[in-house]
């Protein structure tokens, strides 16, 4: 009898060990910024619709902004704009991103973006799921690479902007250094 419930005891204690280690385990495992387990660095081009030829866009407003300063505040566009490896627009796409992004800020350019990275090549298939906030003003802003399906199976990572080109009102390009830290 005693043998029984001193071995009981024993499993209990030894089933508390195992679940405690694992998950210290995980808590400890350290990240290390400069070692992603996998990196992209892509181009994001946005051809912003200016009200007469539509056929080169690959976004639009679909509110406009609103009147609490004159950052655009309020503006809403909606994209699916083409992701090159190279800084040229004309480079073939080797994915898509998908969302939009809203200006949000009173006192200076800022907006908040929520997108889906949707690769269909023989490289990947698959998408990366990003959100966060763009502070224009800053040279590099880091934005949440908060999951991933296909080949990108459950990651997560940071993808860092950086404005590449501004021309006029209507085309910006960004350079988004996608590195992720959990690939499975
Ligand atoms: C929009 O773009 C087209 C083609 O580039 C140009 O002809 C037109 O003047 C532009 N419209 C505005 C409102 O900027
Ligand atoms: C719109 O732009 C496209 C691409 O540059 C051009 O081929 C087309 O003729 C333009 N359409 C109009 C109505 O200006
Ligand atoms: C198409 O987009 C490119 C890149 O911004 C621009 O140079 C060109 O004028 C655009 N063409 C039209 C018809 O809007
Ligand atoms: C947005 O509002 C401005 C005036 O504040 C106007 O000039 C512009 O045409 C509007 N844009 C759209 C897409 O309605
Ligand atoms: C991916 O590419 C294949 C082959 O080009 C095509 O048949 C399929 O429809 C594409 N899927 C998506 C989601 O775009």
């Amino acid at each position: 009898m005693t043998r029984t419930v001193h071995t009981f005891s024993l499993f209990i204690l030894l089933s508390f060990l195992i679940l405690h280690s694992s998950s210290t385990l995980a808590h400890s495992e350290k990240l290390n910024e400069k070692n992603p387990c996998k990196r992209l660095v892509l181009y994001y081009h946005d051809i912003r619709f200016n009200g007469t030829n539509a056929s080169n866009a690959t976004s639009a407003a679909t509110a406009n902004h609103t009147k609490l300063g004159k950052f655009d505040h309020g503006m809403l566009v909606v994209f699916d704009d083409p992701m090159t490896t190279d800084n040229h627009l004309l480079s073939p796409a080797v994915a898509r991103a998908q969302g939009f992004y809203f200006y949000d800020m009173k006192t200076t350019y800022n907006a908040w973006f929520s997108y889906t990275l949707i690769f269909n090549s023989s490289e990947y298939k698959g998408t990366l799921n990003v959100m966060g906030a763009d502070m224009m003003g800053e040279e590099t802003r880091d934005l949440s690479v908060v999951g991933g399906t296909g080949d990108f199976f459950m990651a997560r990572g940071i993808a860092t902007f950086r404005t590449d080109a501004v021309q006029g009102d209507y085309y910006f390009r960004l350079q988004m250094d996608i590195k992720l830290y959990e690939c499975y």
